[in-house]
């Protein structure tokens, strides 16, 4: 695996490499794990795929107050996986060289984050779609791999690429989830092992719904309802929310028809942990846990 930490050589690099082979690109923190994984496997099954992951902790998408200091930087053992998971090239820059001077120029994919984590991360989204843009130019990649664990991101990420004309292609990775249900997040390393029990309830939450769903509601309150007595259930008290809304757009949904998500953010002590499930609901019964696209 090659590895950079600049622009120019990674650019020259992927020159080179892209006349016979397509640049398949995974975008990520860093603090590396099997849902990280997925992602790679997924950008490795593109026939003639060139992988290159990014390893940015990116500052401009934390807000103030967030945990951009504590957030885990294992530059070492994160090259380890990325070998193991056969990618070809790492880009890990440096804040200085993703960000040379104060930022003015700014992508904003509005409407999509309005709602959800984009009223409780105020700013988030501006500095994901904007890495996002910049690593989308650095490394123009013919695929770009998200994430369905992070629901809200892999949508504005699309509207950027449809209505900012990038010529790339998006593919998702299912979400990656522990034995008991909880999706692996960098941020489950925060947890007690007490509060990992608790962590499992947002799945749980997420079950909650499919049931009652499956069992005929389509009263997209009463859903909510549902998977918030089962967070509340397991002492998870701060909610920021537990909303279905439409999968396509994030629009607010007055019955529960069609493709929808319900998109769960609640606080396990200090850490704030996120979660959906996409389901397509249908005159002929619910499909579950589908993909975003
Ligand atoms: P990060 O949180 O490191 O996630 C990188 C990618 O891994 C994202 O596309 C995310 O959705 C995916 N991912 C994380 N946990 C997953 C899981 N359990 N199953 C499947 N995929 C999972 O998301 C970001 O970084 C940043 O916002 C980034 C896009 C890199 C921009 O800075």
């Amino acid at each position: 695996m090659r590895v950079f930490h600049d622009i120019e050589p990674l650019r020259q690099h992927l020159e080179s490499e892209r006349k016979n082979r397509r640049v398949v690109f995974v975008p990520t923190m860093g603090a590396l794990h099997k849902g990280h994984g997925a992602c790679v496997a997924t950008a490795r099954s593109v026939s003639e795929a060139l992988v290159v992951a990014s390893i940015f902790v990116n500052p401009t998408q934390f807000a103030p107050g967030e945990d951009l200091a504590k957030y885990p930087r294992t530059l070492d053992s994160d090259t380890e996986h990325l070998r193991r998971w056969h990618c070809d090239v790492l880009f890990a820059p440096a804040v200085e060289v993703m960000y040379p001077e104060p930022q003015h120029a700014w992508v904003e994919v509005e409407k999509l984050d309005d709602p959800l984590d984009g009223r409780f991360r105020p700013g988030h989204f501006r500095g994901v779609a904007t890495v996002v843009a910049k690593l989308f130019q650095i490394v123009r990649p013919d695929v770009a791999v998200f994430g369905q664990k992070d629901a809200q991101q892999a949508l504005i990420v699309r509207a950027m690429v449809r209505q900012l004309a990038f010529d790339v292609e998006l593919r998702l990775a299912r979400t990656v989830r522990e034995d008991d249900g909880l999706a692996v997040s960098s941020r489950n390393l925060y947890l007690s092992a007490n509060q990992r029990v608790q962590a499992a309830a947002l799945f749980k939450a997420l079950e909650a719904a499919r049931r009652s769903l499956e069992s005929g509601e389509r009263n997209p309150r009463m859903v909510e309802t549902g998977a918030l007595d089962t967070l509340r259930g397991a002492g998870i008290n701060r909610v920021d929310y537990a909303e279905m809304r439409n999968a396509d757009d994030l629009s607010a949904l007055v019955a529960v028809k069609g493709r929808v998500i319900l998109a769960l953010a609640a606080h396990v002590g200090t850490t704030r942990l996120i979660d959906n499930m996409v389901f397509d609901v249908r005159d002929d019964g619910v499909h579950a846990d589908v993909m975003l696209y």
